[in-house]
C-alpha cells in the first residue's frame, strides 16, 4: 500500500471563492468530461459549490505540493440528527495519482468526522469507477445501494461507512 510522499500536506481550505476557486479548477482538471468546460461553466459550478456549502458544516481538505493544490476532498455533516458525513467531491491531480493521495484524504476526512461526534459517512460512485470504488471499499465502506442521476447513463453505487455505533437516548 502507498503512503503518502512527505513533500505533500493536507489542509483545510475555507468555504470562500478564492479558496475554492483552485479546487474547483483541479475538479476540472480531474474529470475527463469536464476537461474541457469553458469559464462560465466554471465560474457556475464554484458558484453552486460555494452555495451549497454555505450554512452547513463542512469540511473541505486539499493536499498542497509546496503551494499547488493537487488533490481535494470536499464533504458537509447532512442526516436527520446531523449525524451523517456526506462526501461529495473528489479527485486528483492525473500527475499525482497512485502515491496514496486519495486514501490519505479519505482517512483525514474520517479522523475529523469522528472526532467531530459523526457516526456515518456515505458517498456515491459511478459503477465504472473502479479506483475509487476499490478505495471506498478499502476504507471500509459497504455499498447499501445503487441510483441513476438524470445527467448521465449508468449505474451510481451507494456507499456507508460506520465510524461508531450511536448514542441511544435512555
Ligand atoms: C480515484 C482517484 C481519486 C484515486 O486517487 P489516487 O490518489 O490515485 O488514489 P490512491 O493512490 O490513494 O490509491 C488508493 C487505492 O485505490 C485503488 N485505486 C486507485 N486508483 C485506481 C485505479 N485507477 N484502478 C484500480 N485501483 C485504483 C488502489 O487499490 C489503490 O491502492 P494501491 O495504489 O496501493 O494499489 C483518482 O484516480 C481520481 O482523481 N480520479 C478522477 C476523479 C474521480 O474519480 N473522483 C472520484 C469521484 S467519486
Amino acid at each position: 500500500m502507498q503512503t503518502m510522499p512527505d513533500n505533500y500536506r493536507i489542509r483545510k481550505v475555507a468555504v470562500d471563492d478564492e479558496q475554492l476557486r483552485p479546487l474547483i479548477d483541479l475538479h476540472h482538471e480531474c474529470l475527463p468530461s469536464r476537461q474541457h468546460a469553458a469559464p462560465e461553466q466554471k465560474a457556475g459550478f464554484l458558484a453552486e459549490v460555494r452555495d451549497a456549502l454555505r450554512g452547513r458544516e463542512a469540511l473541505v481538505l486539499a493536499v498542497f505540493d509546496a503551494d499547488r493544490v493537487v488533490a481535494y476532498k470536499v464533504a458537509y455533516r447532512t442526516g436527520n440528527r446531523h449525524e451523517i458525513l456526506y462526501s461529495w467531491l473528489g479527485g486528483v491531480h492525473p500527475h499525482h495519482r497512485r502515491r496514496g493521495l486519495a486514501r490519505a484524504l479519505i482517512r483525514a476526512q474520517h479522523a475529523w468526522a469522528l472526532e467531530s461526534g459523526l457516526t456515518h459517512v456515505e458517498t456515491q460512485t459511478w459503477g465504472d469507477n473502479a479506483g475509487m470504488l476499490m478505495l471506498n471499499l478499502q476504507e471500509g465502506f459497504s455499498i447499501v445501494g445503487a441510483t441513476s442521476g438524470p445527467d448521465r447513463p449508468g449505474v451510481r453505487v451507494i456507499l456507508r461507512k460506520t465510524l461508531s455505533a450511536p448514542t441511544l437516548p435512555r
